[in-house]
């Protein structure tokens, strides 16, 4: 725009220069009298006008192709589709089994290789491990947020492909890592786990996720709008959105990878002891680098780049000494 402005105002000064110039010389020469000049001087002000009006008329024709083609670009773009024959899944018991899966992600890096294991319906599984192992990515593949590469990842035995995906995504609550908020009202964020409840039923799962009071202290309450991605709340209070939105939606799976890692140590406790509530006998999937919080796990399976490392209870993995007992150790003395 710099360069096309620059220009073409130029141009059509430097006329204006070459004309004033040219015009002067002939009258000096006696060629054309000073009536004359004035009519040209005149003309060329009328001439300039609709080459300015054309100029700009191109700039908003650009600006607006532009914005066209985004727009455009939007409403191409293709909503995942289910493939024929999937049906909806119904009455989920809430057994979850990795079957010698595979993944990679776009960019063709291996992130997890043959991964296999299971979790019992009503059973707590934690995911353990340094940061990168590939924990956030295995929570991703039961909702089918991606696709396994190869292997089955299956509920209640049957391969999670064969299900539509949003009978499937009704069924799993996920706190996640990184929180997702619409610039909306609170309210309609908490309500987004389950759009039916009422508002009695939000307020109730605001309570149960430690919330309640804060939004009750904000000037518009409930109807604050929380900005774009959430910007206006803490870190911390996105993430008990995020926790309230699980509560309402009441799902038989439930999935927490990180979801209380940032509240202070006193919230986290109330709502570590909700969410416990919440998991009793629902099939949970839990993601801690606090590993108090994945102590009552019936199963923990430390996760590194090389894959699933160890396995095993709480007690089993620390009288074996290895990779768990040592991260356990190290929290152990920070506390202390
Ligand atoms: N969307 C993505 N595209 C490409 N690579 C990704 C993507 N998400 C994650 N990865 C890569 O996959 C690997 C595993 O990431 P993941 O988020 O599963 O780790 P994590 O175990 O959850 O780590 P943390 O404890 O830090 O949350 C990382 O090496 C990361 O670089
Ligand atoms: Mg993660």
């Amino acid at each position: 725009m710099g360069e096309f402005h620059a220009g073409t105002t130029f141009i059509s000064d430097f006329l204006q220069v070459v004309m004033y110039v040219a015009g002067g010389l002939f009258v000096f020469c006696g060629k054309i009298d000073l009536a004359d000049f004035t009519a040209f001087v005149l003309y060329i002000g009328v001439f300039l006008n609709p080459v300015r009006r054309i100029i700009s008329f191109v700039e908003q024709y650009q600006n607006g192709m532009t914005g066209f083609k985004r727009f455009c670009e939007i409403m191409d773009a293709s909503p995942e589709a289910d493939t024929p024959g999937t049906v909806d899944i119904k009455n989920v018991r809430g057994d979850i089994e990795f079957d010698r899966v595979s993944f990679s992600y776009d960019d063709g890096k291996q992130v997890l290789h043959d991964i296999s294991f299971s979790v019992g319906a009503g059973k707590t599984l934690a995911l353990v491990g340094p940061s990168g192992g590939g924990k956030t990515t295995i929570c991703h593949l039961i909702p089918r947020f991606y696709e396994v590469s190869s292997g089955a990842v299956r509920i209640d035995g049957r391969d999670i492909r064969e299900f539509t995906r949003a009978s499937l995504r009704r069924n799993i609550g996920i706190v996640a890592q990184d929180v997702f908020l619409f610039n909306s009202t609170i309210y309609d964020n908490i309500a987004y786990g389950r759009p039916d409840a009422t508002r009695e039923e939000v307020e109730r799962a605001a309570k149960l996720a430690n919330i309640d009071e804060f939004i009750k202290s904000l000037p518009d309450g409930y109807d604050t709008i929380v900005g774009e991605r959430g910007v206006k709340l803490s870190g911390g209070q996105k993430q008990r959105v995020s926790i309230a939105r699980v509560f309402l939606k009441n799902p038989p799976i439930l999935i927490l990878d990180e979801a209380t890692s940032a509240l202070d140590t006193a919230t986290e406790t109330a709502i570590q002891k909700s969410l416990e509530q919440l998991a009793r006998g629902r099939t949970t999937i839990v993601v801690a680098h606090r590993l108090t919080t994945v102590r009552r796990a019936d199963e923990i399976l430390v996760i590194t780049d090389e894959g699933i490392v160890e396995r095993g209870t709480h007690d089993e993995l620390i009288e074996r000494g290895g990779l768990y007992a040592s991260l356990w150790s190290v929290g152990n003395k920070e506390a202390e």
